[in-house]
């Protein structure tokens, strides 16, 4: 090529969550059956739709009006809509026009990194979600910056860690709160969010909240809501459909802009993220469609619920088989649908295996384990090769961390046992192996 054809950023994108298929699919092409513990989708779980939720969309789809495009912005009534429910939280107030839809909300979560200053920073959660770490990281070519969530303690920030990095990197223009969180299940405290947005306002920060799994909480647990929290700060609420109701495949997801006024630079951030969804026309208008109908029907609430207490119980489940292994550290979670274990310090090394007698497996086996693999990522192979049990490594969160991530998904209860049980066995073996 004449030129330089790739972005400096590129090599920043990373995604192990969907990586690791790639080697579940070598197994499965040898026979071997797979349990797809790496991904939070609730329908690959074999989440069932109520006849409801359908029958409503069914209605949406014989109505030509839902094939159009729709309000660059989103809908202005599913707007409207979401803007009443927020106000009624009685806290940050907005209209339909501090809302913005997206195909998706990694695509919301994409565009705003993109329109940050290069040098401009936002600081966020590890372990980290890719999706945000790998699109801030990619906008300033730079590894992401993170503040530390503490395995030893619930999973909570490590508030001084975040305090001194915001106090000595004055690039840091804004803190991202994923709650609850996605890959710990950790909900952050109420004086947690407090702290943080007294920190925002002495440094003049953004606050960025993905609250997709706002909803998706248990053991009488409740996520406060950025609106709730901020007071005067300017602030962004990512939200969207995919694991509330669940539905993924919608692609929809929205930003809830607060205080846009108070502060010049935010409100040009908001304005061009309006312009640019501006460009693409619109955001999906089904999905869009369906929100008011499906939020506020009184059938919802309860729906919700049981769904919620169902991850609560296999929560619960998943922590009588890993609870009391000895060579992790296991923490109960309280919202969205994962759980994050740690491997204890030391406990790991490069000479520990898992015994198979396939010799396919042994020779993809060795293909896969190259000398500077991490630790986890290793365990992580040999567990997907010798028992079929997907996950994905604590390392790929952009953390120091080894560990791997799992689901609480799984609706089969008889399944779910035999999964983890699954894990607890090759942990023990792996580690005891050598
Ligand atoms: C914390 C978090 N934010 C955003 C997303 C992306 O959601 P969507 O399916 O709407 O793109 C996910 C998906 O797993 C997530 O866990």
């Amino acid at each position: 090529m004449r030129q330089k054809v790739l972005f400096e950023g590129a090599g920043q994108l990373e995604y192990e969550i969907r990586n690791i298929v790639k080697k579940a699919d070598s197994l499965q092409r040898l026979g071997i059956s797979i349990y797809y513990e790496n991904i939070g989708d609730p329908i690959q779980k074999h989440a069932k739709i109520p006849d409801w939720i359908k029958s409503t969309i069914t209605n949406l789809v014989n109505d030509d009006g839902t094939y159009g495009y729709c309000h660059s912005k989103g809908i202005p009534e599913t707007r409207r809509f979401l803007a009443k429910r927020t106000n009624k939280r009685g806290g940050a107030q907005i209209t339909e026009e501090d809302i913005l839809f997206f195909n998706g909300l990694g695509d919301a979560i994409s565009k705003l990194y993109q329109f940050l200053h290069s040098s401009s920073r936002i600081i966020g959660p590890s372990p980290a979600y890719a999706t945000h770490s790998s699109a801030e990281a990619a906008h300033a070519n730079a590894a992401p910056l993170t503040y530390r969530l503490d395995p030893e303690n619930k999973w909570y920030p490590d508030m001084e860690d975040l305090h001194n990095q915001i106090r000595y990197n004055p690039n840091i223009i804004g803190i991202l709160i994923i709650n609850p969180d996605n890959p710990t299940g950790m909900v952050y405290p109420l004086e947690t969010l407090q702290k943080m947005v007294r920190m925002a306002r002495d440094y003049e920060l953004i606050l960025v909240s993905d609250e997709i799994y706002n909803n998706i909480t248990y053991h009488q647990t409740r996520s406060y809501a950025l609106s709730e929290v901020i007071e005067d700060v300017p602030g962004i609420a990512l939200s969207g459909i995919s694991k509330e109701l669940p539905w993924p495949g919608a692609r929809c997801g929205w930003m809830e802009f607060y205080n846009r006024r108070v502060d010049p630079d935010f409100s040009a951030l908001c304005t061009a993220l309006e312009d640019v969804k501006m460009t693409e026309v619109c955001a999906t208008t089904l999905p869009q469609k369906a929100i008011p109908l499906i939020l506020s029907d009184p059938r919802y609430p309860d729906y919700r619920l049981a769904l919620n207490q169902a991850i609560g119980v296999r929560g619960k489940r998943i922590a009588d088989i890993l609870g009391k292994v000895p060579y992790i550290t296991f923490n109960e979670t309280f919202g969205a649908f994962f759980n994050t274990i740690v491997f204890k310090k030391g406990v790991l090394n490069r000479s520990q295996y898992i015994k198979t007698d396939n010799p396919e497996v042994k020779a993809l086996l060795s293909q896969w384990i190259g000398d500077d693999l991490a630790l986890d990522k290793r365990f992580a192979y040999y567990l997907l090769a010798t028992t079929g049990v997907c996950v994905v490594p604590l390392s790929s969160f952009h953390s120091q961390l080894l560990g791997f991530r799992v689901t609480l998904l799984e609706e089969d209860p008889e399944l779910l046992v035999s999964i983890f049980e699954k894990i607890r066995d090759a942990i023990e073996e792996y580690c005891t192996s050598a």
